[in-house]
């Protein structure tokens, strides 16, 4: 089959082409707003987002709060945005957990998107709406839930049938977005309907502009007023601002590296895009540059390099580069996906990923802050609250003029005033040292080529930098800086400028008017300072003694090498969209700073003994000085810059080890024993499949999972037959999803399995197995056990692959007509009648010990055998549980990442699952991998009081399966000013009415 999504397809004739100037559009815009969003708070012309008339740099982090099930932690993840200067959060909507049964919404407890709401203007946060109904995001089905799999319309398009399954979700999480719109008082400014409606099938007739149309009518009809924003995979110009189905603002996204991250060091030849500056302004000339979704990490499937490779190739050099080059683009609505990934517990993921969804983000999975691509991205994100100026901007073509070397490419961005210079390398993944000369241009001074004191520039390794002339710090001119630009503040009787350069660079930078009398060097040596006609250059070597100057009497400017840098915040107050005017050094995290008369108030983490220094904004009589609520000790100076010393004291605190808990266990498929009953099961009776993308069924009945409501995990078929004696092998095509395994029992006897692997080739596998003899006219079962790893995404258009069924696809036994097997099934209690409302509709699976409910806290473990747990295992195949509980007394005013990890060195095929007080947290497959770490977040975890832990283990092979090492880890630990973290609901075990 062939895709035609990605071929650019000739532009539409554009209603705004052609130079328009700013007057104009503000009209344009305006009109635009009253005619279609009855708002006029989110506005926008063709340089940016303007909120209340004020433009604002949409610096946006991509985060799933559905990917983190603990509610009162979601400001702990939004403040660590915050912290890092962004001014806006983006998150999808997962519609499969809020609509698992047709019909019934429900968005409560850990799926109630209030407390995001709240996080978010707490933190100071702008929202992104992206309720999809489709989203794609490794999620299971791309977020349709699995009901759909027998829906009669096809998927993503214009069919009645579909359209009204979405109407439910739709009016209800639109109604919940609405209330949550600036509009209200909310957080939310911008909604994207659909994701990537992008790649379709030859032959389809792409795009349809009533779907769309009609997408967006469901959330306008509940009460979406602001401005709507499109998501193209590629700019083809599919939805645009002026297409007869329109968004009021275009966008794409890009993830230019790609996703192999087993060669974290290589860049692909082609990576950098260098043609959206031009196809934008053709595409939609009336709306601002925006990158919907950048890319921030990677996904990583079963068998792949993982998510700490992901973080090496999209690393701090990676944003410098690419994000750089974005900015040169003129992106002011830039998202970054994921800035934080999380996990994909509970069932929640597509079958391509595995439970962490960690995506090597700037936060990692474990909320730790420690990677460089944090901080690097702190200095970049806080450029933009400093330098308006950027967002209007003229772009120009990059080019050869602005520099002396080839190697080198400029992209300049010009006002009348401010400009900026845009700098990389022209092979941009080059790792050379190249040294180079810049044109810029001043409006005193008239071109200029820097640096004046040295030789060169340069560009170290993998970066790309940005150099500013004409920029405007306060009341001072920066004639030009070579050094970037962290952060400046000015106070009433100073201004503090914070620059910062790679080590061992030389830079520069001009002040214009004279030196004064006092002009210093404050502190740090080597700085030279030279006059000139009209303005003073300070040049310096990058080293790590840090260099501070004082020059026109009252500019103080610190001249940092960019580790140091990356110590340094600008911490936002509680609840304030922009930041604050203190600048603080403080090591790993600083979240929020309160002034209050003479006391200065910072909540943050630490995770050594920290210096802390004020360089500017403190009182100028500073009394108290507060960190985490408690005063200390702290000097100020004659300048008011105020040190102190927060002590890192190390926690001191027990942790179970695994090995020595006392263990039960249960078999966890009592399906294979001689009298176990299958009454209960459902009977796979449907003659016709109501799939209608996989309509051809090559068995007597469906065996779908699907077309019996089960989605989740663990399927279980049992099949009975009256032997004719004439049997010796037993063929079946069973399906899972990528990585996805399977076993066959006839009665208690193993018959065999398909033990899995992380090829396309094996999403399904057709088994033929040999079969003892058989007693001729004895009745036999066979239990199948399947693991289904989480439905597709749907991502080509009208491709419906979310409606890949799971289960069984076709057998043949010898002699037989299928039809002489009669099938049952089971997948999770209920199947979409799911019964832990709490947990979601995706948590549990179909094994035993998920249906009876013995996942969850305080099952009756009483009459189980004793265990040594994991470790012992199985010596032939089978699935088993063990269960035990332990209780955690950590120390508060501590975060303490905690993970549980599978330690084995041997490749023996099993899977494995982790529930945590009766939250799957954790599917393992020792096989294949790669992940055997398992975070569980607090609020999961009791910190305080009794945990439930329980591992299943499927054995799949003979000779059985033992896990060699099952041990609880801690990660980094930090003491932290975050406040209390509640528990996620974790109703216990209750005896279940009807459970088989
Ligand atoms: C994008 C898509 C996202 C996510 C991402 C990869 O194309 O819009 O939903 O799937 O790719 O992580």
């Amino acid at each position: 089959m062939l895709l035609s999504g990605l071929r650019l397809l000739p532009l539409l004739p554009l209603a705004w082409v052609g130079g328009v100037d700013g007057r104009a559009v503000d009209t344009v815009a305006a009109a635009k707003v009253e005619s279609r969003q009855q708002q006029n708070i989110v506005t926008w012309d063709d340089k940016s987002l303007m909120i209340n008339g004020e433009r604002l740099m949409i610096f946006s982090a991509e985060v799933h709060p559905f990917r983190l099930p603990v509610t009162s932690l979601w400001l702990d993840v939004l403040q660590k945005i915050k912290a890092m200067g962004y001014t806006c959060v983006s998150f999808y909507i997962d519609w499969f957990l809020l609509e698992g049964k047709q019909g019934e919404f429900r968005a409560e407890g850990i799926f109630d998107l209030e407390p995001f709401f709240e996080a978010a203007k707490q933190a100071g946060l702008y929202l992104l709406a992206r309720p999809g109904p489709y989203i794609n995001a490794e999620v299971a089905g791309g977020g349709f839930p699995g009901w759909l799999q027998r829906v009669q319309g096809r998927l993503r398009t214009n069919d009645a049938a579909y359209l009204e399954a979405t109407a439910n979700y739709s009016a209800n999480i639109g109604r919940i977005i609405a209330e949550a719109q600036i509009t209200n008082g909310g957080p939310v400014i911008l909604y994207q309907p659909e994701n990537e409606y992008q790649s379709y099938l030859e032959g389809y007739e792409f795009p349809d502009y009533e779907y769309w149309e009609n997408v967006d009518r469901q959330f306008r009809d509940a009460g979406i007023v602001v401005p709507s924003i499109n998501n193209e995979a590629h700019m083809n110009a599919y939805i645009t601002t002026s297409t007869p189905a329109s968004v009021d603002i275009y966008g794409h996204d890009s993830y230019p590296l790609g996703f192999d991250c087993f060669n974290p060091t290589v860049w692909p030849e082609d990576g950098l895009p260098t043609d959206w500056l031009e196809l934008n302004n053709q595409i939609a000339p009336d709306s601002p540059y925006a990158l919907v979704e950048f890319q921030g990490g990677g996904f990583q499937p079963p068998g792949g390099a993982g998510f700490e490779a992901c973080s090496q190739l999209l690393n701090h050099e990676f944003e410098r580069v690419i994000y750089k080059n974005n900015y040169a683009v003129g992106a002011t609505i830039f998202n970054i996906y994921m800035t934080f990934g999380g996990t994909n517990w509970g069932n929640l993921g597509h079958a391509e990923g595995y439970s962490s969804y960690d995506y090597g983000a700037q936060i990692t999975e474990e909320r730790l802050v420690y990677r460089e691509k944090y901080s690097e991205m702190k200095l970049q994100a806080n450029f933009f609250h400093v330098s308006p100026a950027y967002l209007v901007a003229d772009r120009f073509n990059s080019s050869l003029e602005w520099t002396d070397n080839e190697a080198i490419t400029v992209t300049p961005a010009i006002t009348d005033t401010t400009k900026f210079y845009i700098a990389r390398h022209t092979q941009y993944d080059s790792t050379e040292t190249v040294p180079y000369r810049l044109k810029v241009q001043t409006v005193g001074f008239g071109d200029l080529t820097v640096p004046q004191l040295s030789d060169s520039l340069y560009l170290t390794r993998r970066d790309s930098k940005i150099h500013v002339s004409d920029y405007l710090v306060g009341d001072k001119n920066l004639v030009y800086s070579t050094a970037e630009i962290f952060t400046w503040k000015k106070y009433s009787d100073k201004t503090v400028l914070v620059v910062y350069g790679g080590p061992d660079e030389h830079h520069e930078l001009a002040v214009e008017g004279r030196g004064s009398d006092d002009d210093e060097v404050v502190e740090g040596s080597d700085v030279t300072v030279e006059q000139r006609d009209g303005y003073t250059i300070l040049g310096w070597a990058v080293s790590p003694e840090r260099k501070v100057v004082r020059v026109h009497g009252d500019l103080y400017i610190y001249l940092l090498e960019r580790n140091e840098a990356y110590n340094f915040w600008v911490p936002p107050e509680p609840a304030q969209v922009g930041t604050s005017s203190v600048i603080v050094k403080a090591g790993y995290l600083i979240r929020t700073v309160e002034v209050d008369d003479a006391t200065l108030s910072f909540v943050g983490d630490v995770n050594a003994t920290t210096t802390i220094e004020v360089i500017g904004g403190a009182p100028e009589k500073l009394e108290t000085l507060n960190f985490n609520g408690r005063s200390l000790p702290f000097e100020q100076d004659e300048r008011g810059v105020v040190t102190a010393t927060v002590e890192f004291r190390k926690p001191r605190f027990k942790l179970p080890s695994c090995s020595r808990l006392k263990w039960k266990k249960i078999d966890a498929l009592p399906e294979l024993q001689p009298d176990y009953s299958d009454d209960a099961w459902t009977v796979a009776d449907l003659k016709e499949t109501p799939n209608t993308a996989f309509p051809d069924l090559r068995t007597p009945t469906s065996l779908y999972a699907g077309d019996y409501g089960y989605h989740t995990r663990t399927l279980i078929y049992r099949g009975h037959f009256t032997a004719n004696g004439g049997e010796s092998t037993f063929f079946i095509q069973t399906q899972g999803g990528m990585a996805f395994g399977s076993s066959v029992w006839l009665d208690d006897k193993f018959i065999g399995s398909f033990v899995g692997d992380s090829t396309w080739e094996s999403t399904n596998a057709n088994s033929t197995y040999e079969l003892p003899a058989l007693e001729k006219g004895r009745q036999y079962v066979f239990t199948v056990v399947i693991d289904n790893m989480g439905l597709n995404n749907n991502y080509v258009i009208p491709e419906e692959k979310q409606k890949i069924p799971r289960g069984i696809l076709d057998y043949e036994l010898e002699g037989h007509p299928k039809s002489d097997i009669s099938w049952k099934l089971t997948g999770n209690l209920g199947g979409e009648n799911y019964l832990d409302k709490d947990r979601g509709p995706l948590n549990e699976g179909g094994l035993f010990i998920e249906r009876q409910g013995y996942h969850l806290p305080v099952a009756p473990t009483k009459y189980w055998d004793y265990s040594k747990g994991p470790t012992e295992g199985l010596t032939k195949p089978g699935i088993v549980y063990y269960a035990t509980s332990f209780d955690l007394n950590l120390p508060t005013g501590y975060d303490i990442p905690i993970s549980f990890e599978f330690v084995n060195t041997t490749a023996v095929a099993y899977r494995a699952q982790i529930f945590v007080n009766g939250y799957q947290f954790g599917t393992y497959v020792n096989h294949i991998g790669p992940q055997s770490r398992y975070p569980v977040p607090q609020g999961i975890l009791n910190y305080h009081g009794t945990n439930y832990l329980g591992v299943t283990l499927w054995a799949m092979e003979e000779g059985g399966a033992k896990v060699e090492g099952f041990e609880i880890r801690v990660g980094t630990v930090t003491a932290t000013g975050y406040g209390n973290i509640e528990m996620a609901p974790t109703p216990a075990w209750k005896r279940r009415e009807g459970a088989y």
